[in-house]
């Protein structure tokens, strides 16, 4: 009973200017009441646009751009399958009007989820004293809801070890400027919680391992001033051949 009324609920959203419809967008997954749907990456989804007028022609814009049609899927009904579902499908709008009337429309929104990616193992060698920077990979949608860190399965102490933790909604990062091997050798893991409600329920805990090791400083060749050298050597020769050049031109006249 519930089930048979809720039904038709999402269809009558859609049309945007509601007296008289003149077209209409039903989509596979269906749209919430807002006109959005939501499909995981590398999901399909099937958009069909149907005109009142059984000989309306239809036209399809993605993000205001038209979409290029065949000519049997334009009249009364038009169908469009969006799969697979990419990152830069979604929050892109897909609007539907007759060809002949652009003033009543139908749109729906894709919504694109993804959990975040950190996973595996990393084996990571820095130099005493060196920069040590881990990345964890953590662009999910919708965002993931926590990121931790820890260090030999404790939670890492920013302050004792020098640590600082930046988030810029694509990776977690943990840095420390001058490694030191007592403090900072041994086993991490980010660790971020992604849940999503709704009809796709993939929550959980998505982690990365890093096993850093912290090794003796090797002595390395000074190559900036051997460059510098270098330069300054042909730019020099260079000078001497550009003058003399220029009496021997001179001498040639
Ligand atoms: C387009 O449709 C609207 C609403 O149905 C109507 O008011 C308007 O006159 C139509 N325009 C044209 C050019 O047919
Ligand atoms: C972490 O554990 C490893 C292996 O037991 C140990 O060598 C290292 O010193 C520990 N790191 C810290 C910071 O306690
Ligand atoms: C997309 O779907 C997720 C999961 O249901 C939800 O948390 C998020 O708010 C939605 N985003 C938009 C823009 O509707």
């Amino acid at each position: 009973m519930t089930l048979m009324s809720a039904a038709p609920v999402p269809l009558l959203l859609l049309c945007f200017v509601s007296r008289t419809c003149a077209v209409n967008i039903t989509s596979t997954p269906g749209a919430n009441g807002a006109g959005v749907v939501q499909v995981q990456l590398n999901g399909a989804v099937t958009l069909t646009c149907t005109a009142e007028a059984a000989d309306g022609e239809l036209v399809w814009l993605r993000n205001g751009a038209t979409v290029s049609l065949r000519e049997q899927n334009k009249k009364a009904s038009s169908s469009l399958c969006v799969t697979p579902a990419i990152h830069e499908d979604n929050d892109a709008t897909f609007t539907c009007h007759l060809g002949s009337n652009a003033s009543e429309t139908a749109s729906v929104t894709l919504n694109v989820t993804y959990p975040p990616q950190a996973s595996g193992s990393e084996q990571v060698a820095v130099e005493k004293e060196a920069q040590l920077l881990l990345q964890c990979d953590i662009w999910a949608n919708p965002p993931v809801s926590s990121v931790a860190w820890t260090l030999n399965g404790s939670v890492v102490d920013l302050v004792a070890g020098g640590f600082t933790v930046t988030n810029d909604g694509f990776s977690s990062w943990l840095q420390v400027h001058r490694a030191d091997q007592s403090l900072h050798e041994g086993t991490y893991q980010c660790t971020a919680h992604y849940s999503i409600n709704g009809t796709h329920p993939v929550p959980g805990t998505y982690s990365k391992e890093f096993q850093v090791t912290v090794t003796e400083k090797t002595l390395k060749f000074p190559m900036m001033p051997m460059i510098a050298g270098v330069v300054v050597v042909f730019l020099t020769s260079l000078l001497a051949v550009v003058s003399r050049w220029k009496t021997i031109t001179k001498c040639c006249k």
